[in-house]
């Protein structure tokens, strides 16, 4: 059961599973998500994470979890929400989960959970001090998650996502036959490069970059980009890695391992479409640190996970994606 597979990240997820090999069933309550998302080929079923019994009594033997609310700054003004969702939603899950016996869970952390860095690459070894109420609801996840490992036999990856993009297009290589074209389509974009794509197509003015003055060799903030289908390969993984592993809880970072500034961002994004992008430097994003970079040693050893596309793929499949629905779209909403 993939929980949030009408989002961009469960529905890129749910879809490799299908093609490895899996059957598998979507939960989304399509508050964020798209129907037209749900991958071909799984069951779906509307519903609240809190009401999962009734499907996870239908024959699931393992739970990817990726519904949760997921913007940073909508968890500063209105952290009830994501206490409530990402905190309780997922206890309320867990607990459905112990009482059908089905416990093994791959959940979607994040790097928000670590805050301002000590030190990069970041080892999952680093102390966890998130910076907002997001990264303090994953964070408080995977404690939980350590506990029921612990005191109820849970087999549990949490994979730390650093900076998704990219999206799955029939033909490429590890998309599979199902002709499905995946990506992201986030009602509120806060992300850099679909921004970016946006305003190459037209349908944005301009973008901001959020400060030049941090202390990297141009200026702007470096972030670890990884593209949608090595994290949706990690899952597989992570899902594999469970079997067999009742009481353990494995927390991995998913990144490149490398990092890319916003500038280097937007150069490619030129480089790829082709467009100029018109920029407007504007002052720091609040809680932005200046480096995120993965070590993604841990992913290696424990899951044998290398990540092997590059931020022009990256770009080059949102842009395809991007052009895919840019009709469909209409004006971006900010
Ligand atoms: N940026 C801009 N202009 C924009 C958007 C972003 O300059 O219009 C910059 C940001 O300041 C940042 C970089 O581009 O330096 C990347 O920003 P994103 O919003 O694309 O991604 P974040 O690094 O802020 O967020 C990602 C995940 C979050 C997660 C966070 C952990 O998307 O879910 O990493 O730090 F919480």
């Amino acid at each position: 059961m993939v929980t949030g597979g009408a989002g961009y990240v469960g529905s890129v997820i749910g879809r490799y599973l299908l093609d490895t090999g899996h059957e598998v069933t979507v939960l989304d309550d399509l508050s964020t998500g798209h129907a037209d998302a749900v991958p071909s080929g799984a069951r779906f079923v509307q519903a609240d994470i809190r009401a999962a019994g009734a499907t996870l009594a239908s024959g699931i033997d393992a739970v990817v979890h990726c519904a949760a609310k997921s913007l940073v700054a909508e968890s500063v003004a209105k952290p009830e929400l994501y206490w409530d969702n990402n905190v309780g939603g997922s206890l309320a899950l867990l607990e459905a989960m112990r009482a059908h016996d089905v416990r093994r869970i791959v959940f979607s952390s994040t790097a928000a959970t670590y805050g301002e860095p000590t030190s990069v690459p970041i080892v999952e070894a680093d102390p966890p001090a998130p910076t907002n109420p997001y990264g303090a609801s994953k964070l408080a996840v995977d404690h939980i998650l350590t506990s029921y490992a612990a005191a109820h036999l849970f087999a549990a990856v949490s994979l730390r996502y650093f900076n998704v993009a990219g999206a799955l297009l029939p033909g490429e290589p590890g998309a599979g036959t199902s002709g499905q074209t995946l990506g992201e389509r986030h009602t509120v974009e806060t992300h850099l490069i679909p921004i970016a794509l946006q305003v190459a197509a037209g349908q944005r003015d301009s973008l901001q970059v959020y400060g030049t003055d941090y202390p990297t060799p141009d200026g702007t903030c470096i972030r670890d980009y990884i593209h949608v289908l090595d994290l949706a390969d990690a899952h597989a993984r992570a899902l594999d890695w469970t079997a067999g592993q009742a009481g353990r809880h494995l927390i991995c970072n998913l990144g490149s391992g490398a990092g890319s500034s916003v500038r280097e961002v937007l150069t490619t994004s030129r480089e790829v479409t082709g467009r100029d992008l018109k920029v407007l430097e504007t002052g720091h994003r609040p809680g932005d640190p200046a480096v995120l970079i993965a070590s993604n040693e841990r992913a290696g050893t424990e899951l044998g996970w290398t990540p092997s596309r590059d931020l022009t793929a990256m770009v080059r499949d949102a842009w395809r994606f991007q052009q895919s629905i840019g009709e469909l779209a209409g004006p971006a909403s900010r």
